[in-house]
């Protein structure tokens, strides 16, 4: 059926400028790095794309490697902007990074200028675009020299193939580094994007999130929901459609279901509940928590959680003795 874009999409979401610059992003975004593949079913992707923009969520993140197979969620996001997202391009900011193994060979990863901007060119052909909004870096590579890799960057958005710029995934010290020689170029460091979840906290001990605030850069968080572990999905069992129990998945294990995790996601779920929020709720709205963090990133299987995860927007706001009970429940 004709996708016509609901007319109450920018009703309730929030928008938050990113760091020091004009644009403005979600307070919810929505990543597509696992549910998007060649493996996965067409249709239920198309659904949660289609639902997420009917929201407000106007910020769709992808990478290269994004599958399985490598490639496929940025075919398949593609063939979702052309059924569906064609008439609303200027309505959304698609992002994309290179950085991890793509292809073979000494040019088909890390940071070099060569695979950077090769990689950025196979993408947007995938996606059927002209341009992606942000090109990041995907991660920081030991071997090649920052200012090879933050150059390519600053071509991108030269060569009209990108808007804006940012980092994943790199430590205080060299986002301090790439977030200089970018605004030497000329080509200001849009973003960052780290993981953060009340289970995964080094950007605070770090100082990750201190030094972008200096900066004036935004910060997107992915895995805001430590991969589902900050829902109620895990609470009774491990269900077969998880992610934790699907055997694609490297990332999350049933293993890293520990009795002390669990023991603190029922704890946490309880005190939600006094909240009168889900468990996946309340985690979106701590890591928004004081405005510190621009975008929260999420991953959905399904539209009800895009739904779910949306209406964290309805309760932002944690009282000192909240924030307090928090810290006591993850330091036990
Ligand atoms: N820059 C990087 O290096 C990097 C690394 C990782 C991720 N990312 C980005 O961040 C995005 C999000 O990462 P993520 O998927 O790990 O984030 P996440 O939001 O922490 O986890 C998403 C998973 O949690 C479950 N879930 C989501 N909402 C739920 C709800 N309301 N109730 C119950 N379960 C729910 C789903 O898992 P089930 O499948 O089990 O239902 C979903 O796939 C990625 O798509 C990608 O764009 C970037």
């Amino acid at each position: 059926m004709e996708y016509q874009a609901c007319s109450t999409r920018y009703a309730t979401m929030k928008y938050n400028r990113c760091g020091k610059s004009g644009l403005k992003l979600p307070a919810i975004s929505l990543g597509l790095w696992h549910n998007f593949g060649g493996v996965d079913v067409f249709e239920n992707s198309r659904a949660i794309a289609r639902r997420a923009f009917d929201l407000g969520i106007t910020h769709f993140d992808l990478a290269n490697n994004y599958g399985p197979p490598p490639g496929s969620a940025e075919e398949n996001f593609g063939k979702i902007m052309k059924l569906d997202f064609k008439p609303y391009r200027d309505e959304m900011i698609i992002s994309t990074k290179a950085g991890y193994y793509m292809w073979e060979g000494p040019y088909g990863e890390w940071g070099s200028r060569k695979y950077m901007l090769s990689s950025l060119d196979q993408s947007l052909k995938r996606m059927g675009l002209d341009y992606v909004d942000i090109f990041y870096s995907h991660r920081p590579d030991p071997e090649t020299p920052l200012e090879e890799t933050m150059g390519a960057l600053d071509t991108a958005v030269r060569q009209g193939k990108a808007l804006y710029v940012g980092i994943s995934n790199y430590k205080p010290d060299q986002a301090k580094q790439a977030i200089k020689i970018l605004r030497d170029l000329g080509t200001p460091c849009l973003i960052h994007q780290p993981s953060y979840s009340m289970f995964n906290r080094w950007i605070e001990d770090e100082g990750l999130l201190d030094l972008l605030e200096e900066e004036g850069v935004g910060s997107i968080v992915y895995s805001p929901l430590a991969q589902g572990l900050l829902t109620n999905k895990y609470l009774k069992e491990i269900p077969a459609d998880s992610r934790a129990a699907k055997s694609t998945s490297r990332f999350l294990n049933k293993s890293d279901i520990t009795p002390e995790k669990l023991n603190k996601i029922h704890k946490l779920n309880e005190l939600a509940n006094e909240r009168g929020q889900s468990l996946a709720q309340m985690a979106l709205a701590w890591v928004l928590r004081k405005g510190r963090v621009t975008s929260a990133l999420v991953g959905a299987s399904k539209v009800s959680q895009i739904e779910d995860n949306v209406a964290a927007l309805n309760n932002l706001e944690f009282s000192e003795e909240e924030l307090n009970k928090i810290e006591q429940i993850l330091k036990a």
